[in-house]
């Protein structure tokens, strides 16, 4: 019985909802005269001339009293009784035997034990019978009553612990939500911190190996000059070219440990793309189809040319590489806005959407989740470095963008390039020309400083293979004590990255013994270059020709060395992780 059912039966019967009364006698007479005494009680009588009769009605209807003769012709009161006892629906049914003849004591007792509630003998005394009869009607009635507020309240303590169950569930669901969120955050911070110490790592691996590339470049590129067997000069050649390729990979390793010189200027995505097309199509092959999509009118992006450029040639060849039996290869480029918490990584703002689409193999779950790991690649050994897509990464990061990646077995893979829109009417910067080494040149005077005697000795050679003289410095204390002692000095190469003191540092004190000392920062760890400083660079490590290109443009031009004063910029203080 539901709550409503229950509530409205309890109603009903409060609202002395009729009862029914079963009379049975063979004597019609006598059947009237009790429906005469009762009728006052305004309860349902019901007349039975028989016992047969009687049974029936009892069993059509929930009968509350029984009246029973007890003399009846086929089947005496008692006997019935008895029948009626042993049905189990009538086993409380209230039975009052009314008798005219048999009302000895043993006669009540048989009546009694036959479970009767009463016994009436006849003539019986009007008031009484109904008195009898009401007090019955009215015991039923309160028993139905409390039978279905026992329902009503069994059935409020079902659906309450059914309402206790749901809340109970849905507060375990709840728990299990927050801790696999708990569980998601804790293994993206675990996953950032393991790029974070793999990017330090990288960074100062990638910073050791540079400055002893430029010793062996350097080195390399002066014995070249100097020998004049056929043989050897292969072999010098096969060195620098190897040399070279570690200078890329160290240049890999910064990007990714968000550490290589940047260059960042208003880049218009089409015309890049298109200026590199016929490069891209040449390294994919012709089985690849490389298509373009860009948004007409798509607003410049702020990033360096050159590394992006690099970065779409190793997303380029990455999908050459899934696509071994030809694919499509589409580039797509749109605005796009980035609302607060859209993005992981990203800031809340305008941006250029690059998408990369292969048709090739996709990645797994597994390989997807690492395959911007530096050092993570499934090529063969030898066949991948596993820093090209770190090199993306590191670049669009630093660059203050984002990559994502997605990927299915079967389905291609969409690398996502998201770089920050540049501010409104920003033009492109023009390209100085470079600077030539042709043209009169002059013995100078170069002060070197660097810490480190191989990369010095290395500088130090280059200058003087140029006709130059060099001078040595093995620390920023030194190199003031130097110019103090020549002034002379007609420029300074110095390392950014020294203990103690930046070269940017070092610069402003030359300046201030020497105002417009021409000053070059040679460093393979640019971010760390405050970008105000606008110091003339080297990128480590450089080639000889770089070197004498800009010690020519600096000298012919005049250019000041523009010092900016760089309270505290001490290298210890500016080292810092990859930024991530
Ligand atoms: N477009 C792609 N389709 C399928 N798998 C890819 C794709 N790009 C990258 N991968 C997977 O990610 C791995 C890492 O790529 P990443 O560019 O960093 O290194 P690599 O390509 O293996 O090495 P390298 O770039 O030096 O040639 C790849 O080895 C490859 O398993
Ligand atoms: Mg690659």
């Amino acid at each position: 019985m539901s709550v409503e059912d229950a509530v409205s039966n309890r109603e009903a019967v409060a609202n002395q909802e009729r009862v029914d009364i079963l009379l049975v006698d063979d004597q019609p007479a006598k059947l009237l005269s009790y429906e005469a005494i009762l009728g006052q009680l305004g309860e349902n009588l019901i007349k039975a001339a028989s016992a047969a009769e009687a049974l029936e009605q009892l069993l059509k209807r929930k009968i509350a009293i029984i009246l029973i003769d007890v003399c009846m012709p086929d089947l005496d009161g008692f006997q019935l009784a008895s029948m009626i006892r042993d049905h189990p629906r009538f086993q409380t049914t209230a039975i009052i035997f009314v008798s005219a003849i048999q009302v000895t004591d043993l006669d009540l007792l048989r009546g009694y034990a036959l479970g009767a509630v009463d016994y009436v003998p006849v003539p019986v005394v009007p008031e009484l019978l109904r008195a009898k009869v009401k007090v019955f009607a009215e015991l039923y009635r309160k028993t139905r009553q409390l039978e279905s507020l026992n329902a009503e309240l069994e059935n409020r303590v079902a659906e309450r612990t059914a309402e206790l169950a749901r809340a109970n569930a849905e507060l375990e669901e709840r728990v299990d939500e927050r801790t696999r969120e708990r569980e998601a955050a804790l293994a993206q911070v675990h996953e950032m911190q393991k790029l974070e110490s793999l990017g330090q790592l990288t960074g100062g691996v990638a910073h050791d190996f540079n400055n002893l590339l430029m010793a062996i470049l350097g080195n390399l590129e002066l014995v070249r000059k100097r020998v004049d067997d056929e043989r050897a000069v292969r072999l010098v050649d096969g060195a620098i070219q190897g040399a070279e390729r570690g200078a890329t990979l160290t240049k890999r390793m910064l990007a990714f440990a968000r550490r290589q010189e940047l260059k960042p200027e208003a880049v218009d995505i089409a015309k890049l793309v298109d200026s590199m097309i016929e490069m891209l199509r040449r390294s994919v092959g012709p089985t690849i189809e490389i298509t373009t999509e860009f948004e007409p009118g798509l607003a410049p992006t702020r990033v360096d040319p050159n590394q992006l450029e690099l970065a779409l040639l190793n997303l380029s060849v990455n999908a050459r590489d899934a696509m071994p039996n030809g694919g499509h290869l589409n580039i797509t480029a749109r605005a796009d806005r980035v609302a607060a918490g859209q993005m992981p990584g990203l800031m809340p703002g305008d941006y250029v959407f690059i998408g990369i689409t292969d048709t090739g193999c996709g990645m797994d779950e597994a390989t997807l989740r690492r395959a911007a790991e530096p050092f993570f690649t499934t090529k063969d050994r030898g066949r991948g470095t596993g820093l090209g897509l770190s090199m993306v990464d590191g670049l669009v990061g630093q660059s203050g963008g984002a990559m994502r990646i997605g990927s299915r077995p079967g389905f291609g893979t969409t690398v996502e390039l998201w770089l920050p829109a540049s501010p409104a009417g920003e033009a492109d910067r023009e390209h100085p020309a470079a600077p030539s080494i042709a043209g009169e040149t002059r013995t100078l005077r170069v002060l070197v400083v660097d810490d480190d005697p191989i990369v010095r000795a290395s500088t130090v050679a280059m200058i003087e293979d140029l006709g130059h003289r060099a001078l040595e410095a093995a620390s920023a204390a030194d190199a003031l004590e130097v110019l103090r002692a020549a002034p002379q000095v007609d420029a300074v190469i110095t390392d950014y990255a020294m203990p103690g003191v930046t070269g940017t540092a070092l610069a402003a004190k030359l300046g201030q013994i020497r105002p417009g000392l021409p000053v070059i920062i040679a460093t393979g760890y640019a971010d760390m270059v405050p970008q105000a400083s606008t110091l003339p660079r080297l990128d480590k490590p450089y080639r000889q020709k770089e070197l004498a290109a800009l010690l020519e443009t600096l000298l012919e031009r005049h250019v000041p060395a523009k010092v900016v004063s760089q309270g505290g910029d001490c290298y210890g203080a500016a080292a810092g992780g990859p930024g991530r």
